[in-house]
């Protein structure tokens, strides 16, 4: 097989670029090593900052989206008890952001993909890319016993961080930085109505606690857990006792429990690599760079990538090779300012006891500077609803 754009991985980035790249006309295969329903069953982000929303519109792949998405003008930050709002719109000039899980886009994409025919091959074993620091660069793998060879111009590494792509860059052409936070997220999923419309952030003497949803009858809750922590500990019961104790008392007295669809431990990391292109192979979302979900960024930074990279390939094809040598600082000069606001959002609402006693009174006093503050509250929204693109 012959394609331009060989893409690996079918998460959000592999599936944004493959859209916006064959509406404009440019040949894409995606190459997925899990199956499909596989992909769609991993509960992940929720929150979709204003340009994701319109991708998805420009796409075409929106309808459901506004159908039942649900737009979030603001959050609550909830600390010693009390929860105060952050009005997201009022603060941002107007901007809002949309409450829709990464699955439903996933889901939509892939309807898209396959209603307008375009290639897809799901259950790809051993995917491996070949000769980038060339022009002839190719990629294969195994599926049903037979080996696959595509030959294509450029591969779109979109296979997050555990893919193939960014680890088949030689070390001394890469540069990664990294940080480990000392603790996880338990997050579960449940069919009862949220505790509140907004998000309440929370942070409390027993860990953050996060509340979020998906429609007005599904819930999506986080605990902070420890990295030690495995998911067969904690059943619902426990679950909902450390949620409510973590909340505030009107939260508390409100939250309506019930069993859980599905629980799962993530670990937070910062991690960027660089650069983000090497030839004519090109890293795109988590196969690049990794945020701790506190800021609900993660899937939103994908598809700004995805949107440098798209421009740059769309340019390459119309004779101008100047967005392929940009792509990497195009985007890295967004990524870190994600991966700044992600932690400090993140070392604003954790417990972090190593930070002693010092550290919590530095905390306390940056979120109340943070309500008392029109600038202060400012600066979250805007970064919250998304940073401006690069014209
Ligand atoms: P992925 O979604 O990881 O997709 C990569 C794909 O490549 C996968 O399907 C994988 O199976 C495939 N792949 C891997 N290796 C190979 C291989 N060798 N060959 C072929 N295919 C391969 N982000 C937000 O913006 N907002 C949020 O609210 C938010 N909340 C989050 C909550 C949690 C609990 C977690 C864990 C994450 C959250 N995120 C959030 C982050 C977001 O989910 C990710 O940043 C996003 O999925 C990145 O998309 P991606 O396409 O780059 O990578
Ligand atoms: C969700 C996840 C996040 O990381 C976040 O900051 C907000 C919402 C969610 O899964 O709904």
């Amino acid at each position: 097989m012959r394609v331009q754009v060989a893409i690996v991985g079918s998460g959000p980035a592999g599936l944004f670029l493959g859209q916006i790249l064959a509406r404009a006309g440019i040949e894409t295969v995606i190459v997925e090593q899990r199956s499909k329903e596989y992909v769609l069953g991993r509960i992940r982000a929720g929150v979709l900052e204003q340009g994701t929303v319109d991708i998805l519109d420009q796409l075409g792949a929106g309808r459901r989206m506004h159908e039942q998405g649900l737009v979030h003008e603001g959050i609550e930050l909830c600390f010693d008890g009390q929860r105060h709002r952050i009005d997201l719109k009022h603060l941002s000039g107007g901007k809002t952001v949309m409450v829709y899980g990464q699955t439903e886009v996933t889901h939509d994409l892939m309807d898209a993909r396959e209603a307008a025919g375009y290639a897809s091959i799901y259950e790809a074993e051993d995917v491996r890319i070949h000769d980038f620091d060339t022009d002839r660069p190719r990629v294969t793998y195994r599926k049903d016993g037979a080996e696959h060879v595509i030959d294509c111009d450029f591969i779109a590494g979109c296979d997050g961080f555990h893919g193939v792509s960014r680890a088949s860059v030689p070390a001394s052409a890469i540069q990664t930085c990294e940080k480990i936070y000392p603790f996880g997220w338990l997050g579960i999923l449940s069919d009862t109505p949220p505790v509140s419309d907004e998000l309440i952030y929370s942070n409390h003497v027993r860990g953050f606690a996060l509340c979020s949803m998906r429609s007005p009858t599904r819930s999506r809750y986080y605990v902070q857990c420890s990295l030690e922590d495995k998911v067969e500990a904690w059943s619902d019961q426990r679950f909902w006792d450390e949620l409510r104790s973590r909340l505030d008392e009107r939260a508390a007295d409100t939250l309506v429990t019930g069993p859980s669809i599905e629980k799962s431990i993530a670990p937070l990391r910062s991690f960027v690599a660089e650069p983000m292109r090497f030839g004519r192979l090109f890293l795109a979302g988590d196969a690049a760079h990794i945020v701790p979900p506190t800021g609900a960024k993660g899937l939103n930074l994908a598809v700004s990538d995805v949107r440098y990279l798209s421009d740059a390939l769309i340019r390459y094809y119309g004779g101008d090779r100047q967005g392929i040598e940009t792509y990497s600082a195009r985007c890295l000069e967004r990524v870190w300012k994600a991966v700044r606001f992600s932690w400090w959002m993140t070392m604003l609402l954790h417990k972090f006891p190593e930070e002693g006693e010092f550290g919590q009174k530095i905390q306390h006093a940056d979120l109340a500077y943070l309500v008392g503050s029109q600038a202060a509250s400012a600066s979250l929204a805007e970064n919250y609803v998304g940073l401006p693109f690069e014209a």
